[in-house]
């Protein structure tokens, strides 16, 4: 019986490691048969940096797409990387296999915005902070931000329309800033809104700039207006706490937040995640209203048809004087399209950044752990696969909805954007009123591309607008 029993044992044992060896023998194989993507990396240290910002990103991500295929190897931004250009590897990355890849931006960008900010994190923390932003800017509650969205559009246009050129992006930014706050805040006081204002534009010159901390440099600057933006959240939190104002807007939510010890979030996680909930949404819904006008101005066909439909609104359902209505935003498809075809032929955010947690095989190749992944929004968006003519500015290519994966403006998976619906809420009430009441022309030329780092028309597109009725 004893001697049945230790064969027994043996025999698992020697199956365990043999089992063992062929795993890791078939590890090995599979290890040393992946290799890396074809590319270049560049110069050395600078790698491909400058060319990937002072390329038109058509050119510089599409040559490269023609030349290696839809999987290849750069060096950006002080990293090694490869770039992914096809629908199924931005879905390897962000979606299916999302656990083996993490989130990553500069590290003098984290300070900025604050390392607590959501977008930084996985896991559990992020989770909690994800539901909280989602909650708050869910179509239910956006829905009843309608009359205030409004109120700031008719402001913005009217404070344009006085026979000046503007720069069309530094507007936008100030309409889509102000939009920002009424959303995390609810109403605010015109004190705080301004100090807001005042810090958040010098901070901001920060995030791309040499991250050089000594006096006098931007960068300095920037973390000094990010101890004072951390001064007036600190203020707003204080007063809100104390008048126990509870509110169905994101600081409401992260004011009311208890994790599952009864934990509350401290001022710093609090103050992270607005300043993140900026940053996310300036610059992206400013550069892709300011793409819509260069859009239209460029196809006035479709520029009447855009005003045909907001003046039926405007006409059979408000009158001139009563406010849209969350109804009134469902009704107008064309001027929906128009968006939709901008955020694609504009691919404002023409790629996302993640980092590979541990060596990775994908279609027989090897991304190293460490190294940055690429998923190539904007290839993906102007491959004539997916979109005929690519080119064109063709809102009716949305009336079929686009092939899964192919369409990723606010990104897709874990990160996708939370905040998709209310940019695209205030686009529609700003073109409503812009589009009923206004026109405008372009001045000086617009054919040039400017980075800010997103991509926007040059110098802003500077235009003058006038009011009509
Ligand atoms: C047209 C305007 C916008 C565009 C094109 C856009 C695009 C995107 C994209 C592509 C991502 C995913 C990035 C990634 O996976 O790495 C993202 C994330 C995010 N966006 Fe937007 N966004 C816009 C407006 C907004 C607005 C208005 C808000 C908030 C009010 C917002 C809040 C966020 C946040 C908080 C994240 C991070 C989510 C997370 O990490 O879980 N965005 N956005």
């Amino acid at each position: 019986m004893k001697l049945c029993s230790t064969i027994f044992y043996s025999l698992i044992f020697l199956c365990s490691l043999l089992s063992y060896i062929l795993f890791k023998k078939e590890k090995r194989r599979h290890k040393s048969r992946a290799r890396l993507p074809p590319g270049s990396m560049g110069w050395p240290c600078i790698g491909e940096t400058l060319q990937m910002y002072t390329q038109d990103p058509n050119v510089f991500f599409a040559s490269k797409q023609k030349r290696y295929g839809d999987i290849f190897k750069t060096h950006v931004l002080g990293y090694p990387c490869v770039m992914l250009a096809s629908p199924e590897a931005a879905r390897f990355v962000l979606v299916s296999h999302a656990h083996l890849f993490k989130p990553t931006y500069p590290k003098s960008k984290e300070k900025l915005i604050g390392p607590s900010a959501l977008f930084f994190h996985t896991g559990n923390y992020h989770a909690c902070m994800r539901k909280l932003v989602q909650t708050s800017f869910s179509p239910e509650v956006t829905r009843k931000l309608i009359p205030d969205i409004e109120r700031l559009a008719v402001s913005c246009l009217e404070s344009w329309a006085n026979g000046q050129v503007i720069n069309t992006f530094l507007a936008m930014k100030k309409f889509a800033f102000e939009v920002g706050v009424l959303s995390i805040f609810g109403q605010l006081n015109k004190k705080y809104t301004d100090e807001l204002k005042e810090n958040y534009s010098i901070l901001e010159k920060g995030y791309n700039c040499f991250p050089l901390k000594l006096p006098g440099t931007a960068y300095h600057k920037s973390l000094m207006a990010r101890k004072r933006l951390n001064q007036i959240l600190g203020e707003i939190v204080r007063e809100r706490m104390e008048n126990k104002l509870s509110a169905n807007n994101l600081l409401g939510h992260l004011l009311n937040f208890r994790d599952e010890k009864g934990n509350i979030l401290s001022e710093e996680q609090i103050a992270d995640n607005i300043i993140g909930v900026l940053f996310a949404a300036q610059d992206t819904t400013a550069s892709v209203l300011t793409w819509i006008l260069k859009y239209l101005n460029g196809n006035p066909k479709l520029l009447d048809a855009v005003k045909g439909e907001q003046k039926a609104i405007l006409e059979s359902e408000c009158g001139e004087n009563r406010s849209l209505t969350w109804a009134m935003t469902r009704k107008m498809p064309l001027t929906y399209r128009v968006i939709l075809e901008s955020l694609r032929k504009a691919s404002v955010i023409s790629f996302t950044f993640r980092e590979a947690a541990e060596d990775v095989e994908y279609e027989g190749y090897l991304i190293p752990k460490g190294w940055k992944v690429m998923p190539l929004f904007r290839n993906i968006h102007h491959n004539p696969e997916f979109f005929a003519e690519p080119g064109n500015f063709d809102p009716f290519r949305f009336e079929n909805p686009p092939k899964p994966y192919t369409y990723m403006p606010f990104g897709s998976g874990q990160h996708a954007c939370p905040g998709n619906e209310l940019a695209k809420l205030e686009m529609l009430i700003l073109l409503h009123h812009m589009l009923t009441k206004y026109r405008w022309e372009l001045v000086g030329s617009a054919n040039l591309i400017q980075y800010s780092p997103f991509p926007i028309p040059e110098n802003g597109l500077r235009a003058r607008f006038k009011k009509e009725i």
